[in-house]
């Protein structure tokens, strides 16, 4: 019996994302935390879910994103890969799980990829993780690099700034080049300059994901309560809000709160007879 109906939509894989860069065609991902959203941003044409370490912020209420767990985002995880049956879903390694050693970065992406069902890991770091990537990929699984501004060190950054200006951007490229020979699929580029993502772009094989890198990467990815005007405000430069969910989500409660004190809701017609 095959494990593939005709009915049943293919998944999205690492090997496509690499033919769409060598064909210049862009795609899309987004940060995804549930299975309502994962199924809403499919059926929207993204094709990369990303189980962001934003979630600290984004869901569960920490200042930054050290504080999160593996278990926490564990839960997280297998909620959107029961939601997305097309897009390729990304679990983003936290903070001290993957870091020790090659070892903990394999272990710790076995226990995405067996308990939440993710088909791929991510983790921050330059040329010093580039060993954790190459363990990982040996043991077949996929996985995304992260590169420039990475939130998790963001004590030793300094802050939240842009990276690679002036002398660091030699730095960034030997990392980016390090991280493809390691074997990673794509790498993100949070917070550089627009020229420097799109040199680093045109060396690579593998696609680029901009967030805060200009508009010459081979993919994009948002924060998804960011891009839905859900986020906290003032935003970032770099962030565009395609919607005023926070608006639209407070009218509705409002409304709510409104109808019960009023006596309006429920009427007859949200009555059973
Ligand atoms: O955790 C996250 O949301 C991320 C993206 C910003 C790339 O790492």
């Amino acid at each position: 019996m095959s494990a593939h109906s005709p009915d049943t939509p293919r998944r999205i894989t690492i090997h496509e994302l690499q033919r769409r860069k060598r064909e210049g065609r862009r795609w899309a991902m987004l940060t995804c935390y549930d299975a309502l959203t994962a199924r809403i941003f499919e059926e929207a044409g993204v094709d990369v879910l990303l189980v962001g370490d934003s979630a600290a912020n984004t869901v569960l209420g920490y200042p930054d994103t050290l504080a999160v767990t593996t278990e926490e985002l564990l839960v997280l995880n297998r909620a959107v890969a029961r939601g997305a049956t097309r897009a390729l879903v990304v679990a983003d390694l936290p903070f001290g799980s993957y870091q020790l050693s090659p070892r903990q970065a394999l272990q710790t992406s076995i226990e995405f990829v067996k308990r939440a069902g993710v088909q791929a890991v991510k983790f921050e770091g330059g040329r010093r993780v580039a060993e954790h990537v190459r363990t990982v990929v040996d043991a077949g699984i996929p996985v995304m690099a992260h590169i420039g501004f990475t939130p998790q060190s963001v004590h030793a950054l300094g802050g939240y700034r842009v990276q690679g200006r002036g002398q660091d951007a030699e730095e960034l490229r030997k990392d980016a080049l390090a991280l493809q020979d390691a074997g990673a699929f794509a790498i993100v580029l949070e917070m550089i300059p627009a020229q420097l993502a799109a040199e680093i772009t045109a060396e690579l094989r593998i696609p680029t994901i901009g967030i805060g890198a200009g508009p010459a990467c081979d993919a994009q990815v948002l924060v998804w309560t960011d891009m839905a005007g859900l986020g906290p405000t003032p935003m970032p430069r770099f962030v565009k809000e395609y919607a005023d969910l926070r608006g639209i989500l407070t009218a509705a409660a409002r409304a709510f709160v409104d109808d019960v004190a009023a006596g309006r809701y429920p009427d007859l017609t949200h009555s059973y007879q």
